[in-house]
């Protein structure tokens, strides 16, 4: 199989940015995705109805012509979140989900919340008006080891809130671990996940191999093979708990090389052709569907897309460097050492193929 049409696929968990850095970043997922969901992590934070409606308004301006790409916006929690101002929020269809940052996890998370008990009152009113909690699923006690930081999360946070709050919908960020896709295939509640594709496609070797890479740094951290592979088996299977959230994170090149280096990895501009590519290597091509364009529209509560996109498998792999100038500085696109084969050939939002040629490659 070396092309596959899908519905538009949606992004459920990108970070943009704000100004110059998101308007050189935002044609990279607009090219691909209808919708993404926007997560508040900037300085300051999204935290309320006013900023996320006036950071959507600079993020629709920025949009490429001809693209009806939709930013979907998310508040992010702190220890002092107004449950009136989010359900407000919410009720105006500014707020989509709310976002858990456990202050200290990672990349602009120092507003956020110190103990989960502080936003108790918070999780009650979600859970009563059906609002999507967003989860950065990491406890940031330094004593434990960062490899068990999500192990530890769902010990510690995830089950006790699920036992406080039966019905709150959770979505659980890029699951990084065997432990996080187990306690979702549990069905312990509405517990949804998103995954990425580096989590897909890296392990804690390729953070060490011929030296430290850090463009290979992100927060979770990538883990051991068995947990790449209990990741990669729930993306594939089509269990509509599974579904694609990029986490697509540019920082400068300087702040990937420094002492410190910043955690995340800017994925968008090859994310949905990795995807499209683990799928096919694993003989489920038949399912990238559901993972990029179904499953989460439908937890959310939209409708698909009724656009459509084509990716081809070329017979050499692609070379280009994808990586993005913002001013002087480089913003560098992951280029993990798996060679890429695939690519977007067309689609029927941007007129670049003709619509017989959409239907060939039924
Ligand atoms: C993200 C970022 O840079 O904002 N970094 C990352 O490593 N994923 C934050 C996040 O989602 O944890
Ligand atoms: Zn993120």
């Amino acid at each position: 199989m070396n092309k596959v049409k899908i519905l538009r696929p949606d992004d459920w968990h990108l970070h943009l940015r704000d100004g110059e850095t998101m308007k050189a970043v935002l044609p990279a997922t607009a090219r691909a995705y209808g919708r993404a969901m926007v997560m508040p992590n900037l300085t300051p934070p999204i935290t309320s109805v006013k900023q996320a409606v006036e950071y959507r308004k600079k993020i629709v301006e920025s949009i490429p012509d001809k693209n009806n790409f939709t930013p979907l916006m998310t508040c992010y929690l702190t220890d002092s979140t107004s449950p009136h101002e989010l359900v407000k929020g919410f009720m105006d269809q500014v707020f989509i989900a709310a976002k858990l940052y456990p202050a200290g996890a990672t990349t602009n998370s120092e507003n956020g919340v110190t103990s989960i008990k502080n936003i108790y009152s918070v999780l009650e009113k979600m859970e009563i008006h059906g609002i999507p909690l967003s989860i950065h699923g990491e406890v940031t006690n330094p004593e434990v080891d960062i490899f068990d930081r999500e192990k530890v999360f769902i010990e510690q946070v995830l089950i006790p809130i699920r036992k406080k709050f039966p019905e709150l919908k959770i979505v659980f960020e890029h699951l990084s671990s065997k432990e996080g896709v187990d306690y979702v295939l549990e069905k312990d509640g509405p517990t949804f996940s998103t995954i990425t594709p580096h989590h897909m496609l890296l392990t804690r070797n390729d953070l060490f191999k011929g030296g430290l890479r850090m463009f290979n740094y992100c927060l979770p951290v990538v883990k051991k093979e068995t947990d790449r592979k209990a990741i990669v088996d729930a993306a594939t299977s089509g269990d509509d708990h599974f579904f694609f959230g990029s986490d697509s994170a540019p920082h400068f090149e300087k702040n990937k090389l420094k002492d410190k280096a910043a955690g995340g990895i800017f994925n968008a501009p090859n994310s949905i052709e990795y995807v499209t590519q683990i799928f096919a290597e694993n003989n489920k091509i038949d399912q990238l569907e559901k993972f990029t364009s179904l499953n989460g529209a439908s937890f959310y509560g939209f409708a698909p897309s009724e656009e459509s996109l084509i990716l081809i498998k070329k017979e050499k792999p692609i070379e280009k460097d994808l990586s993005i100038m913002q001013g002087k500085d480089n913003i560098r696109s992951f280029k993990p050492d798996v060679p890429l084969y695939w690519e977007i050939a067309g689609s029927n939002y941007n007129n670049r193929f003709e619509k017989n040629e959409i239907e060939d490659a039924r």
